[in-house]
């Protein structure tokens, strides 16, 4: 993650502040306000509350791995909105995973973070906390027939492997057949600014 946490000023995701309102734009023309809504890999929580304020009837059950949860609730802890719900810890490799059903699974930036075998996992646990008729919303870079939509997303890829050689922007369609496997069928894949995909894949 992106964050600066400097001289103890509140972690903050300078992506997620660039990024918030355009995908907000896009949650208005999707949601309808009142799901629940559980978000994995919340980090900051800066999509948290920006999308919980603008929605007030909705429930936004936020999560992040155990290590980083404080993370969350730090951030989580300076606003004052009853729609939003502590972080659960969750690392996506868990066996156990909350016993939801959740109208909306949203998770951002974080498929080219963790592992592969872990996104996997991701989507297949989506899959089971969904109930019908419910939206897995996707969003971050992706590569389509393995190129990557643009120049910087494939010097991003390059940083994100020198650093960390498990990361990587993810093959598109290798998640969509996945999630096909697991009942998750793709509803739309909006562009977004800055090279970013929004992706809506429905249960069936
Ligand atoms: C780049 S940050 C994005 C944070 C936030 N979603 C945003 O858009 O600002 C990637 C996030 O993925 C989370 N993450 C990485 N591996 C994970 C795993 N195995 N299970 C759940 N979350 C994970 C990290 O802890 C981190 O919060």
């Amino acid at each position: 993650m992106s964050t600066n946490d400097l001289n103890n000023e509140l972690p903050h995701s300078p992506a997620a502040e660039r990024n918030k309102a355009a995908i907000l734009e896009k949650l208005k023309t999707i949601l309808k306000g009142n799901e629940r809504v559980f978000e994995i890999g919340s980090g900051t929580g800066q999509h948290a509350i920006h999308f919980a304020k603008a929605f007030p009837e909705l429930s936004w059950q936020t999560s992040e791995v155990p290590s980083r949860v404080s993370v969350t609730s730090a951030v989580l802890s300076t606003v004052h909105l009853n729609n939003i719900q502590k972080p659960y810890a969750l690392d996506v490799c868990d066996e156990i995973w909350p016993e939801i059903n959740a109208d909306v699974v949203y998770s951002s930036n974080t498929t080219h973070i963790m592992p592969w075998d872990a996104a996997k996992k991701m989507v297949i646990g989506v899959a089971k906390i969904l109930k019908p008729n419910g939206l897995f919303i996707l969003y971050g870079p992706f590569k389509y027939a393995g190129a990557f939509t643009s120049e910087s997303n494939k010097l991003f890829d390059m940083s994100l492997k020198s650093t960390e050689p498990h990361q990587g922007i993810r093959d598109f369609e290798a998640i969509q057949k996945l999630a096909s496997e697991h009942e998750l069928y793709l509803q739309s894949d909006f562009s977004m600014p800055a090279n970013n995909q929004l992706v809506i894949f429905k249960k069936q």
